[in-house]
């Protein structure tokens, strides 16, 4: 978990690893082409060299959806294109993932989406104001399976409470993992959390059926052949809500 819980004196635990991996031809064209326009460093947010300004990147202000971890970008670009109304941020520290999702981005000629590389957990604590997220997403974070590295996991307390924080009443975080151990870890951690209910509380396990919009990631592909099942958590924030038009 980045920097959550840590004092001035230990470096900063991260959810990631960050390897430089080549791009692709096709995934350096993307970047040549696009990066510039709609991608932005984390970074250059935390230093304050850039605003953080989802307003000004989408020239609208619309309801805003933030993905931590958004991989190759399969679920963010099919989700961008099922929701037009809605403006979503995509952050990952993974370069190819997100010059893929710059490809499929201009194969839809989608508009609703900015890309953030970086730390999304710096980037929530320091830039985004409380109240602010229509929804959080958070779909197969690392599992970090080996009980040492456990402390790396990215739901834990403190960053929900986080997390929940940056939602706006009646906003949605939304989990989904194939690990069994950390789909357990996230329902004990979110139903502890004072401000956010299970939307499934009435269901089975408080599990979420899979959403039928949210398209097979090479993760989830991945655990179906090993045999792992994917349980989806989805919390919403309390309060009185935004208007309905609002929700995501
Ligand atoms: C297992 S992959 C899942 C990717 C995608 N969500 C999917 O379902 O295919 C997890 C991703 O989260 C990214 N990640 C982990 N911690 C992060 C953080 N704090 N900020 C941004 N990205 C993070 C990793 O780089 C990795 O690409």
């Amino acid at each position: 978990m980045a920097e959550v819980g840590q004092t001035a004196v230990h470096p900063p635990i991260h959810s990631f690893v960050h390897h430089r991996s080549r791009l692709t031809d096709g995934q350096q064209h993307a970047w040549d082409r696009w990066w510039g326009s709609r991608g932005r460093d984390v970074d250059d947010l935390l230093s304050g060299a850039e605003p953080y300004d989802p307003p000004a990147w989408f020239g609208r202000t619309a309801p805003l959806v933030l993905e931590i971890g958004s991989g190759m970008g399969e679920s963010t670009a099919a989700l961008a294109t099922a929701a037009p109304e809605v403006d979503h941020i995509a952050v990952e520290v993974f370069e190819p993932g997100l010059a893929q999702l710059l490809m499929r981005l201009a194969e839809g000629g989608l508009t609703n989406v900015a890309l953030l590389r970086g730390d999304a957990v710096a980037l929530l604590r320091q830039c985004v104001p409380p109240a602010s997220l229509a929804g959080i997403r958070v779909f197969f974070p690392d599992p970090w399976p080996k009980r040492k590295h456990r402390k790396r996991r990215l739901v834990q307390p403190d960053f929900v409470a986080l997390a929940a924080s940056r939602l706006v009443p009646g906003g949605t975080l939304h989990l989904a993992t194939d690990w069994d151990d950390y789909a357990d870890q996230m329902r004990e951690v979110c139903d502890a959390e004072p401000l956010l209910d299970n939307t499934a509380a009435d269901l089975p396990g408080g599990w979420t059926p899979r959403p039928d919009w949210r398209p097979v990631s090479k993760f989830e592909q991945r655990a179906r052949l090993e045999g792992r099942a994917v349980h989806d958590l989805l919390y919403r924030r309390v309060g009185t809500g935004p208007p309905s038009d609002h929700r995501v």
